[in-house]
C-alpha cells in the first residue's frame, strides 16, 4: 500500500470530525484511496487544549513553517476558518505544490480568484466541497453531474444554524437565544455567529453555487442579504395561518439572460418539499432545463457531515496521480458574463406586518397608498385590541406578485402616517410559480 502524509490547518469542530472519521472509517478510506494517510501535522493556536479527541501531542504546532517546509506533505487541509491566515497559508502551500482541501466559504466567496489562478497555475489540485451546505454533494453534483443543462433557479437552505434556530422557534417554540446557543454548542455556528443569523454565510455560499451553477463570476457584493434576528414567533404564527412556513432561503433566478441573487427570509408553502427541511438539514432545489427539478438534501453542518465531505475531497486528490505534474486544472467559473437585477426589480408577493392604531380609516389610508402605488392587496388581517389603551393592533397585508421597488415606494409613505406606528415586518413570500 502507498503512504501519503498530510496536514490539517485547525482542529476545531471540522477538523475533529475529519480526525475522526480518518480514524473510524480507516479501512475503508485506505481500500477507496488506495493510500495509507499518516496525519503528519496539525496547527492550532493552543496545543494543550482538550478537544474532546485523542491526538498525539507531538502532531500538534503553531508554526505553519513546519508544515510547509515538509517536503513529504502532500496536501493541506485547511479548516481553520477565516480570511487571513487562512488564505497566506494555502496561497504559500500551493506555492510548495501541495494540494489543498478548504471548508472556506468566506475567503472562497470573497477572495476565491486569487486561490483559483494560483491552483491552476501550480498545476495542483484544489477542492471545496465541504464549503457549501456541509455533507451534501451539491460543489460535484453541479460540477459533474448537472453541466448538460442551463440552470434556471436555484433555491437553498444553506445555512444550518439558521435553520435549526427557525426549526425549533417554529416546532418548540424556543426562544432565538436558546435555539441559537443550541447551534453554538452543537457546533453548526460559524466562529462568529453573526455571520449564520445575519445572512453573510448563506450570501457567502450562494455566491459560490450560482457561479458554479451559471458559469459566471459572481462579486458577493452583488447577492442581496437579509437575516434571520427581525424573525418573530409571531410571523411564523401567521406563517402557519396561510399553511406556510418560513426560511432562509439563498436565490438565484436567471431572469431573461440576468441573474437575481438573494438571501432572505421567506414564506414558502408547507407543501413545497423545502419547507420540511427543519433541524440542521439543509437543501438545494435546482430546476435544469433538462433535468428538471432536483433536489439534494442532508446535514448541511457539524463535524461528522463536514468531515464526510473534506474526506471526501482528500478520496478525491489521491485518487487521480498526485505525483504528476499539472493534473487537475480547476473547474472554470468564467465561461460567461452575466449581468446582475438589481433587487428592485424582484418580483414577489410580500407579508407586511404592521402596528397601527385602532381606529376608523387607518385601514383606508394605508390601502389608498397601496393602491396608488399600483400594490394589489391578496389579503388584510386585523387581529383584535392588543394594547391595555386599546390604541394599537396588528395589521397584517398580504399582497398579489408585485415589483420589490413599488413596495419600497408604498412604505416609505405609510411610515409618514401618524396613524402608523410601526412596520413591524416584511417577508417575502414564494410560491415558486414565477
Ligand atoms: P472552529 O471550531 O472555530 O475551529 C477552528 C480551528 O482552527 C481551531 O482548532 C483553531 O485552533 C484553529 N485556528 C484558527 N485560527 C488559527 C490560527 N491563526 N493559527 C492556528 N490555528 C488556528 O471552526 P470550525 O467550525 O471547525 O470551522 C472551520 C472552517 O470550516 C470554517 O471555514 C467554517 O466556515 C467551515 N465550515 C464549518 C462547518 C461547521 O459545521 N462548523 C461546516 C462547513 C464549513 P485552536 O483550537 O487552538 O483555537
Ligand atoms: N455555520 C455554518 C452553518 C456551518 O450553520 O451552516 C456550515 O457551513
Amino acid at each position: 500500500m502507498k503512504k501519503v502524509k498530510i496536514a490539517l490547518l485547525g482542529l476545531g469542530n471540522v477538523g475533529c470530525g475529519v480526525w475522526k472519521i480518518l480514524n473510524s472509517n480507516k479501512e475503508e478510506i485506505q481500500k477507496r484511496s488506495g493510500y495509507e494517510i499518516e496525519v503528519a501535522k496539525i496547527l492550532v493556536r493552543e496545543t494543550k487544549k482538550d478537544r474532546g479527541v485523542i491526538v498525539p501531542e507531538e502532531i500538534l504546532t503553531t508554526d505553519f513553517n513546519e508544515i510547509l517546509n515538509d517536503k513529504d506533505i502532500k496536501i493541506v487541509i485547511e479548516v481553520m476558518g477565516g480570511i487571513e491566515p487562512a488564505r497566506e497559508y494555502m496561497l504559500k502551500a500551493m506555492d510548495k505544490k501541495k494540494h489543498i482541501v478548504t471548508a472556506n466559504k468566506m475567503l472562497l466567496a470573497t477572495g476565491g480568484d486569487e486561490i483559483f489562478e494560483k491552483a491552476d497555475s501550480m498545476g495542483v489540485m484544489f477542492h471545496y466541497e465541504a464549503s457549501v451546505a456541509g455533507g451534501i454533494p451539491i460543489i460535484n453534483g453541479i460540477n459533474e453531474s448537472l453541466t448538460a443543462n442551463k440552470v434556471e433557479q436555484l433555491y437553498g437552505i444553506v445555512n444550518g444554524t439558521t435553520n435549526y434556530i427557525l426549526s425549533k422557534m417554529e416546532t418548540e417554540g424556543l426562544s432565538f437565544k436558546a435555539a441559537l446557543d443550541e447551534a453554538t454548542e452543537k457546533g453548526y455556528a460559524e466562529a462568529d455567529p453573526i455571520s449564520d443569523i445575519e445572512g453573510f454565510d448563506a450570501q457567502y455560499k450562494l455566491a459560490i453555487l450560482s457561479s458554479l451553477a451559471f458559469g459566471t463570476k459572481i462579486d458577493v457584493e452583488n447577492v442581496y442579504r437579509e437575516g434571520i434576528t427581525n424573525i418573530k414567533s409571531i410571523d411564523m404564527d401567521y406563517a402557519k395561518e396561510f399553511k406556510m412556513v418560513i426560511k432562509l432561503l439563498a436565490i438565484v433566478k436567471d431572469v431573461n439572460g440576468k441573474l437575481e441573487l438573494r438571501v432572505h427570509p421567506t414564506m414558502i408553502p408547507k407543501n413545497h418539499p423545502l419547507a420540511n427541511v427543519y433541524d440542521s438539514f439543509n437543501a438545494i432545489f435546482i430546476k435544469g432545463n433538462a433535468v428538471g427539478d432536483l433536489m439534494f438534501y442532508g446535514r448541511g453542518a457539524g463535524d461528522l457531515p463536514t468531515g464526510s465531505a473534506v474526506v471526501s475531497d482528500l478520496i478525491s486528490i489521491l485518487r487521480s496521480n498526485i505525483d504528476l505534474e499539472n493534473i487537475n486544472p480547476v473547474v472554470k467559473n468564467n465561461l460567461w458574463d452575466k449581468k446582475i437585477r438589481d433587487i428592485r426589480s424582484v418580483e414577489s408577493k410580500y407579508y407586511i406586518r404592521t402596528t397601527v392604531e385602532d381606529k376608523p380609516g387607518v385601514l383606508g389610508e394605508i390601502t389608498t397608498i397601496l393602491g396608488d402605488c399600483g400594490i394589489s392587496l391578496r389579503s388584510v388581517i386585523q387581529r383584535g385590541v392588543e394594547s391595555p389603551q386599546h390604541d394599537k393592533v396588528t395589521l397584517v397585508l398580504v399582497t398579489h406578485y408585485t415589483k420589490e421597488a413599488k413596495v419600497i415606494e408604498a412604505i416609505d409613505e405609510i411610515y409618514e402616517l401618524k396613524t402608523v406606528k410601526k412596520i413591524d415586518n416584511i417577508i417575502r413570500i414564494e410560491d415558486f410559480k414565477n
